[in-house]
Formats: structure tokens, sequence, C-alpha cells
């Protein structure tokens, strides 16, 4: 478990600002990934210190596990029902609020979630903040069956966009390789940019064996950046 001490001061910065945003009674969507792991301490240690009455969706089982182990009350999506509010964090946030996800492998989950969400509030370093998506890898969350076929359609639906045809450069991530919560495999593709978020979004969501994308548009209402200093700019 991370100690304060050893915490990033600026995911450290993020996670609270989010968590000051939470009031008693709420329904609430946990993220997944680092930040989030520090917004569940804090909002943990909030609950504690005030009492409050919180109804908590987790994003992963890894975060469902962690809350818990905190103490905080978790149950399914479906026992709860439409959230109030989700926090999670980002791999990539651009200056309209559009997201790249998944970097922790969990977008499916989260992209449900916070579907479910009146607000989805992103928490995240400067590192995450970019003028343009694409630096880093897309992931895509595919089924086992039929995987070779559902490359060769990403990739022919990559080419149709002038995205780059090569597969090196589209990677089955691990080499095992590494299932997801729902059992399925990730393709991460590295794209360098994404100059059309909402076409490479539509070419992707149709392709049979992808199940989920980590293009997240449209989607975020609030990004809060956390700096080293202890601040926050809010997007
Ligand atoms: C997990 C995610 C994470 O929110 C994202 O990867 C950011 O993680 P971190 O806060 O560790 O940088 O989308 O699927």
């Amino acid at each position: 478990m991370a100690h304060e001490s050893q915490t990033d001061p600026a995911k450290l910065a993020a996670a609270r600002a989010a968590v000051a945003l939470v009031q008693n009674g709420m329904k609430l969507g946990l993220g997944t990934g680092s930040t989030a792991s520090i917004m569940v301490r804090e909002l943990a240690a909030r609950v504690r210190a005030e009492g409050l009455s919180l109804r908590c969706a987790a994003t992963s089982r890894a975060t469902c596990e962690l809350a818990e182990s905190l103490g905080l009350s978790v149950e399914s999506l479906d026992e709860i029902g439409w959230l109030d509010m989700t926090i999670d964090g980002a791999d990539e946030v651009d200056p309209d609020l559009h997201l790249i996800k998944g970097g922790g492998g969990a977008h499916l989950r989260e992209k449900i979630v916070a579907a479910a969400s009146r607000r989805m509030v992103v928490i995240a370093d400067p590192g995450k903040v970019v003028e343009q998506l694409g630096a880093f890898p897309l992931p895509v969350e595919v089924v086992r069956f039929g995987f070779e076929i559902t490359r060769a359609l990403i990739r022919r639906a990559l080419q149709d966009l002038d995205l780059g045809d090569c597969d090196v450069l589209h990677r089955l991530r691990g080499s095992d390789p590494w299932v997801t919560d729902e059992g399925n495999w990730i393709v991460d593709l590295h794209l360098g940019c994404i100059p059309d978020p909402v076409a490479l979004a539509r070419s992707l969501a149709v392709i049979p064996g992808v199940v989920e994308h980590g293009l997240f548009l449209g989607m975020c209402h609030l990004a809060i950046i956390g700096k080293p200093d202890g601040t926050v700019v809010r997007l």
C-alpha cells in the first residue's frame, strides 16, 4: 500500500480536488489506475473522517479489491444503477476533453461506468495533457475467437483512414497474452497521432471482434490536472 509520502504530488492534488466534489449520499464510479487508486484512498479517508454514506461501483477487480480493503461499500453497477459521478484517470486528455484510456486495460468497464454517470471527472498529472491524441498507444479490447481476423480488420480500417498499416505497430498486449477482467485480449495501436478521433472511433466500433476501444469522446465533463506544487488546473 503506497503511503502519502511516496505518492506523486500532482496525482495526489488532482485526486484530493476530485474527492472534494463528493457529497454525502452520492452514487459513485471508481476508476482504475495509479491516480484512481490515490483517489480511492483519499475517498476512504474522507468517508472515515466524516462518516459519509456512499454507494460505489468499481471499474475493475483491482479497484474493487482496493476499495473494499479500505472499508468502502462496493456494489455491482446493476445493483446501484445510474451514478452521480465517476472519478477516473486517463492516459491522454486533449483540449476538447476527449480521452485515451485503457493503459491499465480496464477501458471496457470504465466506459460502461462513465456512460452510467451523470458526470465523469478525470484526474491526471500534467504529462497526460496533449494537443492531439495518439502518442499514447490506443488500447482496443478484442475477443479471442477469430483474433487474427479481427486484427486484420483493424489494420484495414486504419489503412482506410491513412493511419499506418504495419502489423508490428498494432501489438497484442503481453506475451501470454494479457487477459482483461472480461476475459478478452488487448491490441495496442501505436499510431503516433490521431487527427480525427471521431472517425477512428466509428471505424473501430463496427468491427465485429472489437469489444471496445479506449477513445472516450464527449464523455468527460471536467478534467482536474494536478501540479507537483499541490495546486490544480481545471479543464
Ligand atoms: C486504466 C486507465 C487509467 O485510468 C489510465 O491508464 C491512467 O492510469 P494512471 O493513473 O496509472 O496513469 O484508463 O484502464
